[in-house]
């Protein structure tokens, strides 16, 4: 997407120095800086740090973390270890594991001499991929957002949660490409954005992409959206996911849940952008079979902003010595999701229909 007049992916790979460049997304919105990450620890700790966050980018970052890792040892005792380092660094986003796992599979057949090279190719053809699957989930997205308006002939309001866009990507993000494609196709589209406590990606990250495409918005915490459903203020949700079972249960942020719940008991639909990536078929009980990642509790007992000075700032707001958990996500059961938005067309959530994207 354009920043500055200037079209950026949140991943890249500098061919000339060999190294991989990431936008640091723990400084967005306030400070605007590119990173290069060139072994294996700056890999590990920008994941686990969220320099990089959102499930499909998860994955690519892991990815170009495995070539690296075979620039300094391609032995498989040393790649095996690089996989698990990876796959240990962020536990819910299955996209990780997928990446590591499609690259593992390949590197027992390859030449040591030869892995390099190969787990390259294999980490640029991921990235090349999750921006053609985020592009063809914005078509299938904004067909459902076209066929509202046709209906409503007025703005069609979206709320999101978290933030599913191009930083959570590589390109285009999976919620928010509808809306970015809905807003080229001139529909008019006002979204609400849940703030998404406690690391705040929602006003960090999501308003901040959105303000760049010029989309309407407007920053609310995360517990209004229930109340702008009872007074028809929302026509549709659309969340993205970090892992999808096979019977179309979606674990995203924390939170998306309760908005589910919310969108259920208001008859609103509630859309899961869900790129294959992201589809666990090994598993059918998101509540039961999916790993909840819980985080430091000082995301939750302080916030981060910047002061009157423009000095970026973290502060406690909870009384000294206060107890604190945070978990980072939850999950929703399929019976409260609409339709899932996938690369491969707007399906039902159930494993008959999954299934099929296997194929
Ligand atoms: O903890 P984060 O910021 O990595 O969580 C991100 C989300 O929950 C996104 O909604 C999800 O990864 C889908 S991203 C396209």
């Amino acid at each position: 997407m354009i920043i500055a007049k200037k079209h950026y992916t949140s991943i890249w790979y500098d061919n000339k120095k060999d190294r991989v460049k990431i936008i640091d997304q723990t400084l967005l919105p306030h400070k605007f800086e590119i990173k290069e990450l060139y072994n294996l620890n700056h890999f590990i700790r920008a994941i686990f740090n969220m320099e990089v966050r959102g499930a499909p980018l998860i994955g690519v970052t892991a990815a170009f973390g495995m070539y690296i890792a075979s620039l300094k040892d391609s032995s498989t005792q040393f790649l095996d270890s690089a996989v698990n380092f990876l796959i240990q660094s962020r536990p819910t986003a299955v996209n990780l594991s997928w990446a590591v796992n499609k690259i593992k599979s390949e590197y027992y057949s390859v030449a040591e001499d030869k892995r390099s090279e190969h787990i390259l190719n294999l980490a640029k053809q991921i990235r090349d991929s999750d921006i053609n699957a985020c592009s063809s989930i914005g078509d299938n997205g904004l067909n459902l957002i076209k066929k509202m308006y046709e209906e409503k002939k007025s703005t069609i309001n979206i709320l999101t949660h978290c933030n599913a866009g191009w930083l959570a990507a590589v390109d285009w993000g999976t919620a928010l490409a509808p809306i970015f494609k809905a807003k080229k196709h001139n529909i008019p589209i006002h979204v609400w954005v849940d703030e998404t406590r406690p690391r705040n990606q929602g006003f960090n990250l999501t308003a901040w992409e959105l303000m760049h495409e010029e989309i309407d918005c407007s920053l609310i915490v995360d517990n209004v959206g229930g109340h702008l459903m009872q007074h028809n203020q929302i026509d549709m949700c659309i969340v993205g996911t970090d892992r999808t079972t096979l019977t179309g249960d979606v674990c995203n942020k924390i939170g998306t849940y309760l908005k589910a719940l919310a969108a259920y008991d208001n008859h609103i639909p509630f859309y899961v952008s869900a790129p294959i990536s992201s589809i666990d078929f090994d598993i059918k009980d998101g509540i039961a079979d999916i790993p909840i990642e819980t985080r430091d509790p000082r995301e939750v007992t302080s916030v981060w902003g910047i002061d009157e000075k423009n000095e970026t700032k973290s502060i406690s707001i909870i009384p000294k010595n206060a107890k604190a958990v945070n978990y980072a996500f939850d999950v929703t059961p399929s019976k409260y999701i609409s339709k899932l938005i996938t690369e491969k067309g707007v399906i039902d959530p159930n494993e008959k229909s999954i299934k099929k994207l296997k194929l």
